[in-house]
């Protein structure tokens, strides 16, 4: 069966499955997420408003200790024996290479044992199976469900299903979204949070004093502060349907006085969705739409102001034939970096993509990939950590690595990737 929907007119189980959560999947998100927790810790992770900034800060912590322990032999052998006795099913019924494999290497590093389905056609769906037995079924073999889907509520459901399923006293498990239609991709948000807390720390490259860079950036930037709140944030590309995009600026709302800048072609299909602005004013975000890297923002072209730049490609496996062709008759060259349009842009301020980037369109040509300020092949990379750590703090076993890390370094100070002893790799 594929991710579409069917359209005859009797409607399928399937369709009636996603019916019966209609009323739930309405619901203010706020209403939501308690539903989406144990014990006021994560269980399902559905939607990237469910982080709190103090979450968010724990996740990177226990990733930066996952990441330096992974430097050690030793330091690994005890990562792997954390959730060995854990196995996650990972339920990708749309394209994925990073999202995929991250989650892959992030099981593995703690211990998990991964299988796979992502090709529907192998599976009983083509014997008429709906998707909900598909589910609970990988929850009878499996302790966590990572999935990717067309289906923009499917994640959700899935996450009521288990919930429905554990009031009845049956075997329930969680499930994480990793991407659902063009809605909510929450773990690429908590990556490219995690990117930016990095990015933000100011610290040298080589992990030397952190004081002197930040220093020196402040003789230039005087305003500049460390952390991801009061900072300026531009979007460019595919804003309407880019669900990276959504769940990033869903966290960085979160963060005190952000400004967001959404910078994308003026068409219906491309431009900022009401549902996310109308959220993204309520949480007192102050949002400026343009169409170009040149438009004034305060007086100044936006490319100079931003302290982090968020390119995107346009999503064209979502055109409608209308889509193809006004794209046509559009100039969407002004939304692709050049070396001139980064030259300009704030010494310090990290360019992320989530990838991929579109070879033909050309969003990021391959010139900047050199330049210091280009984060997306380590983002990607961070990818793997933050879900390690999202994964150790859904089973619990983040205070274990916080325990063991202590013990460890106790002896150094400050520990951070510069200044731990490798003995290998
Ligand atoms: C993104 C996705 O699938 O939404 N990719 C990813 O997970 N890193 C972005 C995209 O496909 O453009």
């Amino acid at each position: 069966m594929s991710d579409d929907l069917p359209t005859e007119n009797v409607p399928t189980q399937d369709e009636l499955d996603l019916l019966r959560y209609e009323s739930r999947i309405k619901r203010p998100l706020q209403m939501k997420i308690p539903e989406l927790e144990r014990d006021e810790r994560l269980r399902h992770v559905i939607f990237g408003g469910q982080f709190t900034v103090d979450l968010l800060e724990e996740l990177a912590d226990t990733a930066d200790k996952i990441r330096i322990l992974s430097k050690l032999r030793s330091g690994q052998d005890f990562l792997i024996n954390l959730l060995s006795h854990k196995r996650a099913m990972l339920y990708f019924t749309q394209p994925s290479t990073r999202t995929f494999l991250s989650f892959m290497a992030a099981c593995q590093i703690l211990g998990m044992t991964c299988n796979e389905v992502r090709d529907p056609t192998t599976s009983s769906e083509t014997k008429g199976e709906t998707r909900f037995d598909s589910i609970r079924m990988f929850s009878s073999y499996f302790d966590l469900i990572i999935m990717r889907s067309k289906l923009p509520s499917l994640a959700e459901c899935c996450a009521y299903l288990m919930n429905d399923l554990q009031d009845s006293g049956n075997r329930s498990v969680p499930i994480v979204n990793a991407g659902s239609g063009a809605d909510e991709h929450p773990t690429q948000a908590l990556l490219d949070v995690y990117t930016l807390q990095r990015s933000f720390q100011f610290a040298d490259a080589n992990g030397a004093s952190v004081l002197d860079r930040f220093d020196e950036l402040r003789n230039s930037y005087p305003d500049l502060t460390k952390g991801l709140a009061h900072k300026v944030y531009g979007f460019c590309g595919d804003i309407g349907r880019g669900r990276t995009v959504r769940s990033l600026a869903s966290l960085l709302a979160k963060y005190q006085d952000v400004t967001l800048v959404f910078i994308s072609p003026d068409h219906p299909t491309l431009t900022l969705r009401d549902d996310l602005r109308n959220r993204l004013s309520e949480q007192g975000v102050r949002i400026h739409e343009v169409t170009s890297f040149e438009e004034r923002v305060n007086g100044v072209p936006a490319i100079e102001l931003l302290d982090a730049l968020y390119m995107t490609r346009i999503q064209k496996e979502h055109n409608i034939p209308a889509d193809d062709e006004h794209f046509a008759q559009m100039d969407l060259s002004q939304y692709k970096l050049t070396r001139q349009l980064v030259a300009r842009m704030k010494s310090y301020a990290p360019i992320l993509h989530p990838f991929p980037r579109d070879q033909h369109f050309g969003e990021i040509p391959p010139e900047i990939d050199n330049d210091p300020r280009a984060m997306y092949f380590r983002q990607a990379r961070n990818g793997m950590w933050i879900r390690a750590a999202m994964l150790a703090s859904i089973f619990r076993v983040d205070h274990h690595i916080a325990r063991y890390f202590y013990d460890e370094y106790k002896d150094w100070n400050n520990a951070d990737e510069g200044n731990v002893p490798t003995s290998q790799h």
